[in-house]
């Protein structure tokens, strides 16, 4: 098994406030792993440290054995934001040509990509339009189109379902499996939908900034005697109070 991810005794303060706390993790290759935890926990903020927006206050982070933040490595990352960053005034088929503009594509590469992360978040048809004139969903999607558009190695979603019809939702996780069997990518995924919780192959339940819970989830639901995983959190909290 490759480790691709470590995450070694970070601690995050903003200001006096603590926000994580002593968080160690580590992720490896080929799996899907999910950031599980209610608003407000600190999910966004551990993400954006993996990614190298943010830096730990103590504590490190390793990526593909590079400490973060490090700009070489943004190529092997593809992120998705909580909130969509995308350009308004521009199409979708724009926004995707800007992104994919960022990476050392060749010009087949870039329409194929294109093209492939389009269709899988549904939106070939809706290319034409401006983002401005999106859904939230449509937004969400295409978010996701991007952060795959490089064909990163590393992909960190921050809570990618969210607006986004339960067929369609299937569709991703389909998706996403598919992306960690053949092509072995690293998944992080961030929710607070317990039912998501199923598909991950690893568990990271966040509480208050702490990590109560970590395991896959079967071992999960047999450690805290539950049959979901609300029940999961709440026996965890619990014992960890
Ligand atoms: N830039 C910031 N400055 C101050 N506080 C922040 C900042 N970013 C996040 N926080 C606080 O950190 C905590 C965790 O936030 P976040 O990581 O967004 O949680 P989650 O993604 O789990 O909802 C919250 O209390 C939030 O208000
Ligand atoms: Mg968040």
């Amino acid at each position: 098994m490759k480790e691709t991810i470590s995450i070694q005794n970070v601690s995050k303060r903003f200001g006096q406030k603590m926000v994580l706390q002593d968080i160690n993790f580590r992720v490896e290759e080929g799996k899907i792993n999910g950031f599980i935890g209610p608003s407000g926990a600190g999910k966004t903020t551990l993400v954006k440290m993996i990614v190298g927006m943010d830096v730990p206050s103590s504590g490190s982070i390793h990526v593909l054995d590079h400490t973060m933040p490090n700009l070489n490595i943004l190529e092997e990352i593809g992120y998705m934001a909580q909130s969509d960053a995308l350009y308004t005034e521009l199409t979708g088929m724009e926004n995707l040509k800007f992104f994919a503009s960022l990476y050392k594509l060749n010009k087949a590469e870039r329409h194929e990509r294109i093209q492939y992360a389009a269709g899988l978040v549904n939106l070939t048809e809706d290319l034409t339009k401006k983002v401005g004139a999106y859904s939230g969903g449509m937004k969400r999607r295409l978010s996701l189109a991007i952060a795959l558009i490089q064909d990163p190695k590393i992909l960190l979603l921050d809570e990618p379902t969210v607006g986004i019809d339960p067929e369609l939702r299937f569709s991703i996780w389909n998706e996403l499996e598919r992306m960690k069997n053949e092509e072995r990518k690293t998944i992080i995924v961030t929710t607070h939908v317990m039912d998501e919780a199923e598909r991950c192959d690893y568990i990271a339940m966040i509480r208050d900034g702490a990590l109560i819970a970590w395991g896959t989830p079967k071992e999960l639901k047999e450690r805290y005697h539950a049959s979901s995983f609300d029940e999961v959190f709440l026996n965890a909290g619990r014992e960890n109070q």
